[in-house]
């Protein structure tokens, strides 16, 4: 981290094995994006676990990416789906103070990697279904404690499969600055533009079985909305839709 001091910082670079905050282990990046990195690191006395995000300074003024974002999450504690934050640090790089969010740690897989995986890039109807299904349950959970992702794609969305079911964690929640409304209207078409994408897009789209065009309604927000106006209504359809 001995690099001279630069004007903006782009890249934090963390050695595995380095100190953290005093407390954390660095032990690899995660992943990286528009706002910062992600590390994963060790709890030192316990042993445990957790996920660090480093915001760059240039994308945080006063804090307030970094403000938004753990709030949202705190608010969030109650929904399953939704990673888990635990604490708020300040490091300083480059002489310049950097803010770190300490969350749990998810072992999975992004969706976009898991998807790329399956045979042909793409799932079947079937277990594309039962995606949206768990996708938009979460969904639900978040606008019932009256709160909206933001930034739903499958960048933001880590899998584990088990058996029929999916797991799905959410991170990297977004504020914005439009109605809440169009927020939670937003998350209900990028949820079924995710089931678009992970049924292979337009790609695959015009040999799809009506059940599944019925759903994405050629993905014209308008048609969507008005078929399925809250994310409670999508869940309800998928439970008690009938293939022909
Ligand atoms: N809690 C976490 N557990 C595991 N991996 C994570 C976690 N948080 C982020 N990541 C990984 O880091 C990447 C970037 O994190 P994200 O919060 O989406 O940052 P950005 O705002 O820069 O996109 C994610 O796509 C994911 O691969
Ligand atoms: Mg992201």
């Amino acid at each position: 981290m001995a690099k001279s001091s630069r004007a903006i910082i782009d890249s934090f670079d963390l050695e595995p094995g380095s100190l953290l905050a005093r407390n954390y282990r660095v032990l690899s990046l995660l992943g990286s994006g528009w706002e910062g990195e992600v590390y994963k690191v060790i709890e030192k006395n316990t042993g445990i676990e957790r996920a660090a995000k480093l915001f760059f300074p240039h994308r945080n003024i006063r804090n307030r990416t970094s403000n938004l974002y753990a709030r949202k999450l705190h608010n969030l504690y109650r929904c399953p789906i939704v990673i888990q934050y635990h604490a708020e640090e300040e490091v300083i790089i480059d002489s310049k103070p950097v803010t770190v969010l300490i969350s749990e740690f998810v072992d999975g897989e992004l969706l976009s990697d898991f998807l790329r995986r399956q045979p042909g890039k793409r799932l079947s109807p079937f277990q594309a279904v039962h995606l949206l299904y768990v996708l938009i349950s979460g969904v639900e959970s978040i606008h019932n404690e009256h709160e909206y992702h933001g930034d739903l794609h499958p960048e933001n969305i880590i899998v584990a499969r088990y058996g029929l079911n999916f797991e799905l964690k959410l991170l990297d929640l977004f504020h914005t600055k439009s109605l809440k409304r169009e927020n939670t209207q937003d998350d209900i078409c990028s949820a079924i533009r995710i089931f678009y994408e992970a049924l292979g897009g337009a790609k695959w789209y015009s040999k799809q079985p009506p059940d599944i065009k019925k759903i994405c309604c050629g993905l014209r927000s308008s048609i969507i909305l008005k078929k399925f106006p809250r994310a409670s209504v999508l869940r309800g359809y998928l439970e008690t839709m009938q293939w022909e």
